[in-house]
């Protein structure tokens, strides 16, 4: 059955939540583990485009993406038809025990368009923290060393190994210890937070990263994990250089570079890979999330030497690069094919920036807005002292979501409003979500009893 297609505009037909949602939430609690968190408690009919249509038929903005996920949007005829037409072939069959082509075509693409100008090798997995997990397991076996840098703020998944290389606490860490160990954490060069300040922060961010080398010997270091604009810990692009520093002292100790492009990768910061905008690659590059439009699935893509240097057997997984899930990823990249959508990202960053900039000299809460493409933030602080904001981060998300549109607060104090649309989302659809974003910033400012008229006004006094 072919469904009509979704208008692309938002209408509220009920308060948010409706009566429908708010009955099946009732249910949930019942069945559900309350482990679970809840950013909006709708309940989804059907999606399509940048458009969530909730059992109540209200029709929500989606500023989501499912956490960047449905950047071709919600239901791309393309990855639809691939999908469908897989299923009638066969749902699986487990590419360890028999193969099918789909699976090396996956591969055939990351292996060309991933940045890199060497002959690589690629494995699929199915969440983004397996393939990290992965990824960590080529570095060791390729380089007999054990340990693991990573970041401050660093997000890297919810399993063990990636719980300790996430940085925040609460909620991914809370309570689920003790993790796996060899695992370092070193500063990120993160401009608006730097202690000396955003001028000093490539310098000063990559020589405490070499001194942490040298106090625990470089030599012991299989991989150096990197979120090239970090994601969950407040979409932070590093200062300019960092990256490139980073790349540099991995060459020279000999240890891996791993760029985690799961929520940065795949056109959403208007670049294929976000790394592009420093002009670097990493040795193993981590893609998931918006690879397969909303299937499971993630890759790891490396030097063949690295890729090659584990023993047959040593990678897999049942459901590892499932082939409703290849034929998802193939879906995506037709649909990237004539670059429109990594255009679209460039334009919901110049219309976004437009709407929203004026707000930090409008208003006195605003300490950033940031981010690269479609993947933008603002940053909600004290004037003055930066001191991090989450009450109002999260009233805006509150706001912004009564009135039918679905952001994300995210950062390592939850004091960040990310913005995650679909690439495909139409023009007129992204301005009304950002009027409402908009307007839902004035009206939490309004509310606070700041004296100063900006922030920049604050801080100068
Ligand atoms: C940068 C980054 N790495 C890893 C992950 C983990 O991916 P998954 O939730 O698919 O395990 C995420 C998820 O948000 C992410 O943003």
């Amino acid at each position: 059955m072919t469904l009509p297609s979704l208008p692309q505009s938002r209408f509220l037909s009920t308060a948010i939540p409706g009566p429908r949602s708010i009955a099946l939430h009732a249910e949930r609690v019942k069945q559900v583990t309350s482990g679970f968190g809840i950013t909006l408690p709708v309940f989804i009919e059907r999606a399509g485009g940048a458009i969530l249509e909730d059992v109540d038929g209200n029709r929500i903005i989606d500023f989501a993406s499912g956490i960047a996920v449905t950047s071709v949007g919600a239901s791309n005829p393309r990855v639809q038809a691939q999908v469908e037409a897989q299923l009638e072939r066969f749902s699986h069959t487990c590419f360890m025990v028999t193969e099918y082509d789909s699976f090396t075509a996956v591969c055939r693409w990351l292996n060309e368009h991933t940045p890199g100008d060497f002959e690589k090798r690629s494995a699929l997995f199915s969440t983004g923290a397996e393939a990290v997990e992965n990824a960590v397991k080529v570095a060791r076996s390729a380089t007999g060393r054990e340990r693991v840098l990573v970041f401050d703020d660093a997000y890297h998944g919810r399993s063990l190994l990636t719980m300790a290389m996430t940085a925040k606490q609460n909620p991914y860490k809370l309570n689920f210890g003790p993790f796996p160990a060899e695992v370092i954490r070193a500063p990120f060069a993160s401009p608006l937070r730097w202690p000396t300040g955003a001028e000093n922060a490539t310098a000063e961010a990559l020589a405490a990263v070499e001194q942490i080398l040298f106090d625990h010997g470089p030599e012991t270091f299989a991989a150096m994990v990197v979120e090239p604009i970090q994601g969950e810990g407040g979409f932070i692009v590093p200062s300019p250089g960092f990256l490139p520093g980073l790349r540099e002292l991995s060459t020279k100790y000999g240890i891996v570079l791993v760029l985690d492009e799961i929520q940065a990768g795949m056109g959403r910061t208007g670049a294929l890979f976000a790394s592009e905008h420093e002009n670097i690659a990493g040795d193993i590059t981590v893609t998931a999330k918006a690879l397969a439009g909303g299937l499971p699935l993630s890759a790891i893509t490396g030097r063949v030497e690295l890729m090659n240097a584990v023993h047959a057997g040593g990678l897999g997984g049942t459901y590892a690069g499932n082939p409703l899930s290849c034929a998802a990823a193939l879906g995506v990249f037709e649909a990237f094919e004539d670059g429109s959508l990594i255009e679209n990202a460039n334009r919901i960053e110049s219309s976004a920036r437009t709407i929203l900039e004026p707000l930090k000299t409008s208003t006195a809460i605003l300490a950033d807005v940031r981010g690269r493409g479609a993947m933008l933030a603002l940053e909600f602080a004290d004037a003055g002292t930066l001191a991090p904001r989450a009450d109002l981060a999260k009233k805006v998300a509150a706001e912004a979501h009564s009135q039918g549109l679905l952001v994300l607060v995210c950062g390592t104090f939850s004091n960040v409003v990310r913005l995650l649309p679909p690439l495909v989302i139409e023009e007129t659809l992204l301005l009304d979500g950002l009027t409402v974003l908009r307007d839902a910033v004035l009206t939490v400012s309004l509310s606070e009893a700041h004296q100063p008229s900006s922030f920049s006004e604050a801080v100068a006094a």
